[in-house]
């Protein structure tokens, strides 16, 4: 493909991202290493695209190293315990400084707009403020943190007020008292409890010196449930930087109903674009809703697909599957499980021969519905058609047409239906419609 191919091909595909984001909430943490490369200036400009294209943005940025360059030339010593930063006055003076100076430069950045430039009429505002209320986290094991804070309330109301005035909010990871005091805090626990106190959509952490949550071989954790990063935080394996701090965040994040959790690496090209805006994006994500309890089906679930599946197949709507049918394709099945109970299900059949595959049997039992779980199966069976190679994917509907449309499936004939399927059941009638991979 020509460059310019190319590039019309991919600002095609990022078009239902764009859509899907505009009007959204993103948290984007980061910690104060940001500020010390060279790769500020293009962050910033990411910022700006993200606010340009109609996402509310809240920047939550850290300021660790700048702390410690602080102390180091005041010859303070830095004492932390468990991770934990010990603040007292002179470190509290370090903080403050080192959260006033980043956020300038963040002020800075993105009031650029120099014609010819990423920024060129970007006129990005910026509002920063006592957001943040704190309480001292107080004596621990008998050691007294002294200024170091947690996160007592954030003032979602007054963010979501900049938002709606189209600033691009900064905080910083300190946090004010009713006494009138001001607290150090831990920036990965401000960005996640300022996510859930907005009912943000996302929680972007750019992380340090790793490019997600990797396994015992280096593999990249691509998705994660809740459950999965918690037996990751219980482990005793090492991580690079804030890892951890970061996986904790976006599990706190997750179950305090943010949709999403990103963890990327902070150093690649683009991280926070090909993150929101590409497929598959790069790093590691933190999710209850996608794949929540998306399983492989097994024998022991036909029941509860018969019981899904039954009164659908009398009111005509699904194809009739025999008890005996339904075990010897068990294998394509996956289902959606709340609790124990099986809530939907969906089955692949795969022609590779035609590189194609169809989507069948999509079903979510009736009081369980309009939560989503149906395109969670959607997406599941995709997932799987795309790791098995196929191309496409075709779905023969009597009722949903508008429901496949609506996800990306596009109208066809019986014809292009895979050669190697059975005949189009003419009295059937069934509508065919078919999404490309
Ligand atoms: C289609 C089905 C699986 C959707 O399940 P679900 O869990 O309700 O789906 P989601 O929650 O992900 O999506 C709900 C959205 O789809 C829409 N939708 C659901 N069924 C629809 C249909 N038959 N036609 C058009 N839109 C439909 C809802 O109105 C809702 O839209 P909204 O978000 O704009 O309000 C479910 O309705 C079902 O089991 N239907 C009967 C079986 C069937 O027709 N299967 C498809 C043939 S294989």
């Amino acid at each position: 493909m020509t460059d310019d191919a190319s590039f019309v091909s991919w600002f095609r595909q990022s078009a239902p991202y764009i859509r899907q984001h505009r009007g959204r909430t993103v948290v984007v943490v980061f910690g104060g290493e940001v500020f010390r490369s060279p790769g500020l200036p293009d962050l910033a400009a990411d910022v700006a695209l993200l606010h340009g294209l109609g996402v509310r943005v809240v920047l939550v940025a850290g300021s660790r190293p700048q702390i410690e360059k602080r102390l180091a030339e005041r010859k303070v010593p830095s004492r932390t315990v468990e991770g934990i930063r010990i603040t007292d006055e002179r470190a509290l003076v370090a903080a403050k400084e080192a959260a006033g100076s980043n956020r300038v430069e963040l002020e800075r950045l993105l009031s650029m707009g120099l014609p010819g430039s990423s920024m060129a009429g970007a006129r990005v505002r910026v509002a920063a403020g006592n957001f943040v209320i704190a309480r001292p986290f107080g004596v621990l094991d008998g050691v007294d943190y002294g200024y170091t804070g947690r996160v007592r309330r954030i003032d979602a109301d007054a963010i979501k007020q900049r938002l709606d005035d189209g600033s691009v909010v900064i905080l910083t990871p300190l946090g004010y008292s009713v006494t009138g005091e001001c607290f150090n805090l831990s920036t990965p626990e401000l960005a996640a409890e300022t996510a859930v106190a907005l009912g943000a959509d996302k929680l972007v952490s750019l992380i340090e010196g790793s490019r997600g949550v990797t396994d015992g071989r280096g593999r990249l954790h691509t998705e994660l449930t809740p459950e999965g990063a918690e037996a990751i935080l219980r482990s005793k394996k090492r991580y690079a930087g804030d890892v951890r701090a970061h996986l904790a965040s976006a599990v706190h994040a997750v179950r305090g109903g943010v949709r999403r959790a990103h963890l990327v690496d902070r150093r690649a090209e683009g991280a926070l674009l090909r993150e929101l805006f590409t497929r598959d994006g790069i790093g590691t994500l933190v999710t209850s809703e996608l794949y929540e309890g998306v399983r492989d089906a097994r024998l022991r679930d036909v029941p509860s697909l018969l019981r899904i599946l039954e009164p659908l197949e009398e009111a005509g709507i699904l194809v009739h599957r025999s008890r005996e049918l339904l075990e010897e394709d068990i294998g394509r099945f996956v289902v959606v499980e709340r609790d124990g109970l099986v809530l939907g299900c969906a089955a692949l059949y795969a022609f590779p021969a035609d590189k194609t595959g169809e989507l069948a049997c999509l079903a979510v039992s009736h009081e369980f519905r309009e939560s989503g779980r149906g395109e969670v199966l959607v997406s599941a069976i995709e997932k799987r058609a795309r790791a098995a190679g196929l191309e496409k994917l075709v779905v023969l509907t009597t009722q949903s047409t508008h429901f496949f449309r609506e996800r990306g499936f596009v109208p066809a004939r019986p014809k292009d239906l895979p050669p190697s399927r059975k005949r189009w059941d003419r009295r059937r009638k069934s509508k065919v419609l078919v999404k490309v991979l």
